[in-house]
């Protein structure tokens, strides 16, 4: 099903009792606000047990940034599925581009991350996008459709509407510089053809990004194929994640 969903990645900030604090302040001011998008939050794994005891599940979701594909063992420094459904995670973030390029993640252990979350019952969000040397040689399509094959490869037609795809061009991410309404509900389009292509199924939730702002979040969702957003500098902190609520595209003209 096509959710709508404006999801925030902290990425490595905010400690266990900032994020408190911040998950404090969010709700209160969500209490007020009439939307068609869930909002789900991405804290580091040190913040995840703290946050999940203040959490309002009515108001934001909870989801983890990464995941082991093993379900236990002597895997030094990762974190499993089922630990992290425990704590209450309805999400996790797969193959993100910091993932791939600072810590190698490669396709075959992104599949694999996949498909554990998925058996542990947690949405897996994946993520795909090309660099800017991908896209100036005429190359996004083709990257990010390999991406989508390799990293889907264990999937059956059944478990492809479990999972939410996140279209994130690299040369968008921490930027400043977003891809263009345009570009994105390209991509996207894109993206729903593969699907089809590669499953028969295209209506599932593709999220956009890189440097979503208060000031594009609007233009951007309007565009049909694009149903929401996965933030990143702009959702830890409160005016801005809150004015990124407010200003997505709610639909009706
Ligand atoms: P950004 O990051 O919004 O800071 O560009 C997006 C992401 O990495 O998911």
């Amino acid at each position: 099903m096509r959710e709508k969903i404006i999801a925030g990645n902290w990425k490595m900030y905010m400690n266990h009792v900032e994020a408190v604090k911040f998950i404090n302040d969010l709700q209160k001011e969500l209490k007020r606000v009439e939307t068609a998008y869930e909002i789900a939050v991405f804290p580091p794994f040190t913040s995840l047990f703290a946050v999940s005891q203040v959490l309002d599940k009515d108001l934001i979701k909870l989801g983890a940034q990464n995941t082991f594909y093993e379900k236990e063992g002597a895997y030094t420094g990762e974190v499993s599925v089922s630990m992290l459904k425990a704590i209450g995670c309805d999400y996790v973030i797969v193959g993100h581009s910091e993932r791939r390029k600072y810590f190698y993640e490669d396709d075959a252990m992104i599949a694999l991350k996949i498909k554990a979350s998925l058996e542990g019952g947690i949405t897996p969000i994946l993520c795909v996008g090309e660099t800017l040397e991908e896209r100036e040689k005429g190359k996004a399509k083709e990257v990010v459709k390999q991406q989508m094959e390799e990293d889907l490869r264990y999937l059956s037609k059944e478990d492809i509407r479990r999972i939410v795809i996140a279209y994130e061009p690299v040369w968008a991410i921490g930027t400043g510089k977003n891809a263009t309404p345009e570009e994105a509900q390209e991509m996207h389009e894109f993206v729903r053809e593969t699907l089809n292509c590669q499953f028969g199924f295209s209506e599932i939730t593709i999220l956009y990004g890189g440097s979503v702002k208060p000031e594009n979040i609007g233009e951007l969702t309007r565009m049909k194929d694009v149903d929401g957003a996965l933030v990143g500098g702009a959702s830890i902190k409160l005016d801005s994640f809150l004015g990124i609520i407010k200003n997505v595209y709610q639909g009706g003209d």
